[in-house]
This record gives C-alpha cells, structure tokens and sequence, in this order.
C-alpha cells in the first residue's frame, strides 16, 4: 500500500522533481554553512590554509607509498614528522605575525598537500628543488625543514622558489634560508637561465594551462634523468598527465579534502619515471 502510493507520489513529476532537489542539496549543504563561517571567521582571500581530512591524509600516505615503493608506515612517519614539527610550526606563525599582511591572514599552518611534497623530498633526497610560485612561502619553508632534516642525515639538497612578486617569500627566513633561495621574476624567464639539474621540480606560479605547459616544457632539458614533477595544477588542467604521455612517464594525481573548510580542495600531480625512486 505504501509502495503504490510512494510510487503514484514519483509520477508527479512536480513532487518527484521537488524530491530529488531536496536529496541533491543534502550533499552541498554543509558545505553552505562552511562558506558562512569562513566568510566572518578567515582573513584569507587567496591561497587558502586548511588542515585535511584523517582519512584523506592516509590516501596521501598509500599513494606516495605506492608510488615510490616506500613502506605505508615510512611515509607515514615522514608525513607525522612534518605535522609535528613545532619548530616550523612557530616559525610560520611569529613570521605571519611579524609580516605586514596580518590582517590578511590566518594563524595556523594548514600545510595540507604540501605535506605530501615534505614526504617526497624525505623519501628522494634531492639535491635541487625548484617550486615556481612560492607566494608567503608556505611550501618553501617546509621543503626547506624537509632539507635540513635531509642535510642532518647526510644528504645535502639546496631550494628554490620562483616568484614575480617581489614580496613574496616572506616565511622563508631564518634557518631555512640556509637551503632556500628565491628567484624573483617571470618563472620561465627564471627557468630560461637555470644553471642546475632539477631533481624535484614543483609547478605553482601562473594557473593558466598554456602557461604550466610552458613550464613544463622549458625545464625538461634540465630535469636530472629521474626527476620527479609535482603539478599544483592537475586539479584545474590535464598538462602534467600530457606532458607524462609526451615524455613515456608515468602519473598519478592525488585529490585533497579540506577538513572544515568549503574550499573543494586542490591536489598533487605527481610525474614520474619507473627508476625515480629506484635506491641506488
Ligand atoms: C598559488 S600561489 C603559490 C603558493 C605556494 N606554492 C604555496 O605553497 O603556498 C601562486 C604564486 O605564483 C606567483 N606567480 C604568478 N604568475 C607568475 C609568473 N609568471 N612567474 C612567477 N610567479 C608567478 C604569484 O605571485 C603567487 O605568489
């Protein structure tokens, strides 16, 4: 009887449609009551901090693992090692304290998937990192923190960050400015004239696909044989997956999950060659 009088309601296309409304919203709804908190709580207007989600940072985990070949628990571990770091932690927050943009910031680290970047410079030891866009510095001063704790068990790696504004960087001081430069200028300009080999190469500066793309392009001449590339943008454009097809690489993309946050998160686009992570 329910049944037949459920099913007579769904033939009201009216009702039916009213319905299925209803159920769609239940999904975005919270996401309404984040935007509003956010709204009056966060001075963010660009970039935004926000932690991840329990399991989300466990994904990160299993597929760094899967990828390098790292044990769960390694990698794990390298990830922990950067949450817990209360030194950068301090840093971060006495330096956006100190900084003239306050009052357009937030006070909390919020490293998110940068924390994946951190687990790969600890699992490759690079010697050259390059980050094109390094805005306030967020990720600089956590590779960084991921090269000195390299540097203290023997593996020596420099970093550095590309920028066209010429305020940019203003975390990367102290002792992370020991292994940390900044390359102010058009990145492809700054590419152009890039005298090292890159063994981990972070795209982040200008989001337009044609421009990744171009980043991609100028820097593959001075990618060390098993670079690893790390697209901030793969969430927005498919130019890292091309440019892995392109090059007989390989790719895989990690999407985040912001914890209470509305912002739907960004990702990491990881390209890479069956011997990057081969130990020698
Ligand atoms: C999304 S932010 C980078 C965030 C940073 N990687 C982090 O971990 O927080 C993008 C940055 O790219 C810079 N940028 C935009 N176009 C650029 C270009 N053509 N060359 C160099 N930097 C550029 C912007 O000034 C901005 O600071």
């Amino acid at each position: 009887m329910k049944r037949a009088i459920l099913r007579k309601l769904k033939r009201n296309r009216l009702i039916n449609g009213a319905r299925r409304v209803l159920y769609a919203t239940s999904y975005f709804n919270r996401k309404y009551f984040e935007i509003l908190k956010w709204g009056f709580e966060s001075k963010e207007d660009t970039n935004y901090t926000y932690e991840l989600k329990e399991g989300n940072i466990r994904y990160l985990a299993q597929l760094i693992a899967a990828v390098t070949g790292e044990p769960y628990s390694v990698v794990l571990g390298y990830i922990q090692e950067a949450q817990n770091d209360k030194e950068v932690e301090d840093h971060v927050l006495d330096a956006i304290k100190r900084s003239p943009y306050t009052a357009f910031a937030d006070f909390r680290t919020g490293f998110a998937k940068r924390l994946g970047w951190y687990a790969l410079v600890r699992i490759l030891k690079p010697q050259v990192v390059v980050e094109t866009g390094i805005d306030k510095g967020l990720g600089a001063v956590l590779l960084c923190a991921g090269l000195l704790k390299n540097r203290a068990e023997g593996f020596e790696g420099e970093y550095y960050g590309t920028d066209i504004n010429p305020e940019a960087g203003y975390l990367l001081t102290g002792k992370y400015k020991e292994v940390g430069s900044i390359l102010f200028g058009d990145s492809i300009k700054s590419l152009q004239s890039f005298d090292k080999q890159i063994d981990l190469f972070i795209n982040d500066s200008d989001h337009s696909a044609t421009y990744e793309y171009n980043e991609y392009l100028t820097v593959k001449p001075i990618l060390s044989s098993n670079a690893v590339i790390l697209g901030d943008n793969s969430h927005v454009t498919d130019k890292l997956s091309q440019f892995a097809i392109e090059n007989s690489r390989d790719f895989v993309f990690f999407k985040e999950e912001p914890k209470d946050h509305w912002y739907p998160g960004g990702g990491i686009g990881i390209c890479y060659t069956k011997d990057s992570f081969r130990k020698v």
